[in-house]
């Protein structure tokens, strides 16, 4: 018995995960190991063009083969006014393509057969007739002179131009920039890259004909609110609709939106009174679902002669894809981008936006990321690396020098952002130590003297989690908070459940870890339930790393609200006021009788057999909790490199990450976050694009071309800590698992740049592949 099952499971315990006993054992139910009675199978026609017009679409052939139900195409789904369903940015997004298709990949038609590969083969009998159209793949392109109108569906639309988005002041930025005594520039791309979960997308539409009840098993990071886009966009009254979403093999927030597939697989299920599954292929989910970044940004730095930050301007450039889907808060057009000045106190900031209607699959999702974060976060910790290069100054003493100083906490930004708390100067000096960075700058200087080509990146990052608060954070109106009930039954164990939904990071753990803090119930005889919208309260799910800041805090004070109604009912079995208790975790005790106690356990089972006059039976609650403000986690990520001069060929020989989420609820757990995390940025610095030809035929929608880093690619992990409560979080506790995703690519690049800088070279956009090293180093005459 290891000596885990000791603990009580409480916060700061790492406990081993609940539920990867299932997960190790091959036990796990995700949604392909469901098969309900009676089950169809569908498969999706998707548009070998980018850009065309649809002339014709002749099912006949495809109806006729053997085992197929029934064929779908738009013109049948907008018979049932279901050809077009509302994005989560309030765009309009093609279920089956009517009038054109406007991606490669998007959907056409639909087979529905008795077999999987019945329905396969039937796609191959559709014919469609295509009058082949211009694409565009880029926003230079869709802002051309005379490029194609991507949008001819939508009145009022002439161009390609989606909209125009600013924070911040352009007039104090333009007078600090115009006394600036240097400013420096970085123009930079931060690619279309993919969530890639290991598991794709998919759901099992179960329409019952007898009760019209609509079971809808699906991969949902946000069963809640896919339940309500889904009664609104199907005319189906709500409390008929259940969302279920079973395991989950990986989300990183390609679950969150509606996909046709769901809505096509539920109309058919609807139309024909059977069940119907729908299963995504690796390729399907890499050329159609949703895509992350895309983003060319263009930063200035105005600085003093003394290296302190001026003011900062930028702007950007979204190439969005053929439809606004990006997931993102209503209120802000570019997601929390404006979070650009970062950990920086610059006094003024101007940040501008525009987004474009391309040739390309819709998405912009939050990658791992709160929405536009990381993006953010990419371009002023490689901004301000440059900025040092530039000035010749040591980067790290160049990110001290204008650091947010812990006394300035809360500090509002200069776009307008309340950060919590935060000590940066103590996570850059706990990761150079770690690094040993003045040894490891000598070694640096000593081999390029020889002709080495090495160096490193520092990215001292703050992040923005754990979306709302609600008055200013909503998705289509749905404001931003999330719940926790708790039931503790008789015998003193208890249920949780949640409007959030893991997709592997643990919360069947760290919520019941909660719960035996505030209670004193062990986590082990806490069950936690998420994912089913009849039996789980409303909540807006799972992404930008808001579980903990969010449904984290509803869990603590759900806690709290039955700790309190225990302490009457121990009272009352103690017959002692109530105020005379004092709580230690677990039991209840006589001021100054310590022999006088009764545990939460004996408090629960008198709330169902013994209870005092007039008090309700029972111990449950339910919490819906609006936080007052973001949760600001933050981090120095230190990275060294060595490059090949012959082959271009990047060596990441160290790479330290400190991170602060303030209070650790399972420290190892969160390891295991950042160590997940480090690895998907080191597979978007070095090695993943999802990219298109002139023609806007998607290249890399296959893992032989859009790599994902494994055990073998990935560098060593040195983690650190430091612990910076929120002072607003009921626990102190901030989201982290997005943190090493937006942290660490500016850190893996910056130190290649680093390492390039005495060439003159100042920027490689990402992937960081041998090849644009290899040509960088070749372009400035420096050869093996
Ligand atoms: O929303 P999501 O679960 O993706 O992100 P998160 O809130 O950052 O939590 C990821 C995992 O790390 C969860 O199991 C959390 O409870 C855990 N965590 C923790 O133990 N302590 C923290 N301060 C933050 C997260």
């Amino acid at each position: 018995m290891s000596s885990t099952m000791h603990m009580h499971g409480g916060i700061g315990e790492s406990i081993k995960r609940k539920e990867d006993g299932r997960f190790l054992r091959g036990k796990g139910n995700y949604l392909d190991d469901f098969v309900l009675p009676n089950m169809m199978h569908m498969a999706i026609l998707r548009s070998p063009y980018a850009h065309a017009r649809i002339k014709s679409i002749d099912t006949a052939a495809a109806s006729a083969k053997l085992g197929v139900i029934a064929v779908v195409t738009g013109e049948l789904m907008a018979q049932h006014k279901l050809a077009w369903m509302p994005t989560m940015s309030g765009d309009t997004q093609a279920v089956l393509a009517t009038d054109k298709v406007r991606f490669q990949g998007q959907e056409v038609a639909a087979v529905i057969a008795e077999t999987k590969y019945q329905a396969e083969d039937a796609l191959a009998s559709i014919i469609v007739d295509y009058d082949i159209l211009p694409a565009i793949i880029s926003p230079d392109g869709a802002k051309a002179e005379g490029a194609a109108l991507i949008r001819d569906d939508k009145e009022g639309q002439s161009d390609n131009h989606i909209y125009h988005w600013e924070s911040g002041n352009q007039a104090t930025t333009q007078a600090a920039f115009a006394k600036a005594y240097k400013v420096v520039r970085l123009h930079t791309f931060y690619p279309r890259c993919h969530p890639a979960p290991l598991e794709t997308c998919g759901c099992i539409a179960d329409v019952n004909p007898a009760t019209g009840k609509a079971t809808i098993y699906m991969t949902s990071q946000a069963p809640h609110a896919i339940r309500t886009v889904f009664a609104l966009v199907t005319g189906l009254p709500e409390q008929n609709i259940r969302i279920i979403s079973p395991d989950l093999g990986g989300g990183f927030g390609n679950k969150v939106p509606v996909y046709p597939g769901y809505v096509v697989a539920t109309a058919a299920s609807l139309l024909l009174g059977r069940p119907v599954k729908w299963i995504e292929d690796r390729n399907e989910n890499l050329i159609s679902t949703g895509f992350a970044r895309d983003f060319h940004m263009t930063g200035d730095l105005a600085v003093d002669k003394d290296g302190k930050m001026l003011a900062l301007r930028v702007h950007l450039d979204s190439d969005n894809g053929a439809f606004f889907a990006d997931a993102q808060p209503s209120k802000f057009k570019a997601g929390l981008f404006h979070i650009v000045t970062g950990s920086y106190d610059i006094p003024t900031a101007h940040v501008t936006a525009d987004g474009y209607y391309t040739n390309k699959a819709p998405g912009g999702v939050a990658y791992r990321c709160s929405f536009r974060v990381t993006e953010a976060s990419y371009l002023i910790e490689r901004l301000v690396s440059n900025a040092a290069f530039e000035l010749g100054m040591d980067q790290a003493e160049f990110r001290k020098k204008n650091f947010i100083q812990p006394e300035q906490f809360p500090y509002t930004s200069a776009t307008g952002w309340v950060y919590d708390s935060g000590d940066y100067p103590k996570a850059m000096d706990v990761a150079l130590k770690q690094l040993g960075y003045d040894e490891i700058k000598k070694d640096v200087e000593a081999r390029r003297k020889k002709g080495e080509v090495t160096g490193i990146g520092i990215a001292s990052f703050t992040e923005v989690v754990g979306a709302g608060h609600g008055a200013e954070f909503d998705i289509l109106g749905l404001r931003m908070f999330d719940s926790a009930e708790l039931r503790v039954h008789p015998t003193g164990k208890a249920i949780l459940r949640m409007g959030t939904k893991s997709q592997g990071q643990g919360h069947e753990t760290t919520f019941a870890q909660i719960v035996a803090e505030e209670l004193g119930i062990p986590a082990q005889d806490v069950a936690v339930e998420e994912g089913d919208t009849d039996t789980a309260p409303y909540g807006l799910g799972t992404y930008a790393s808001r579980s903990t800041p969010v449904a984290g805090a509803a869990t603590a004070m759900v806690a709290r609200q039955l700790r309190e109604k225990a302490r009457k009912l121990a009272a009352h079995l103690l017959e002692a006021d109530e105020e005379d208790l004092v709580w230690e975790r677990g039991k209840f005790y006589v001021k100054g009788s310590p022999e006088r106690s009764k545990t939460i356990q004996e408090a629960a089972f008198a709330a169902y057999t013994n209870l005092p006059e007039g008090m309700q039976a029972g111990l449950e609650g339910v919490y819906y909790y609006d936080p007052p403000n973001m949760t600001y986690p933050f981090g120095t990520y230190a990275v060294v490199v060595d490059i090949d001069k012959g082959t271009g060929q990047v060596k990441v020989k160290r790479m330290v990450a400190v991170d602060d989420c303030g209070v650790r609820i399972n420290p190892m757990i969160v390891e295991g976050q950042i160590h997940g995390g480090l690895a998907e940025g080191f597979g978007i610095a070095f090695m993943q694009l999802i990219t298109f030809d002139e023609e806007g035929n998607c290249i890399g929608s296959n893992f032989m071309d859009y790599l994902i880093p494994g055990a073998w690619e990935t560098p060593k992990f040195e983690l650190g800590e430091t612990s910076t409560p929120s002072p607003h979080h009921p626990l102190g506790a901030k989201g982290v698992g997005e943190s090493p995703t937006v942290g660490s690519p500016a850190a893996y690049v910056n130190a290649v740049i680093d390492a390039l800088s005495p060439y003159g070279i100042t920027n490689i956009d990402m992937p960081v592949t041998s090849d644009k090293v290899w040509a960088a180093l070749r372009s400035k005459g420096v050869t093996e």
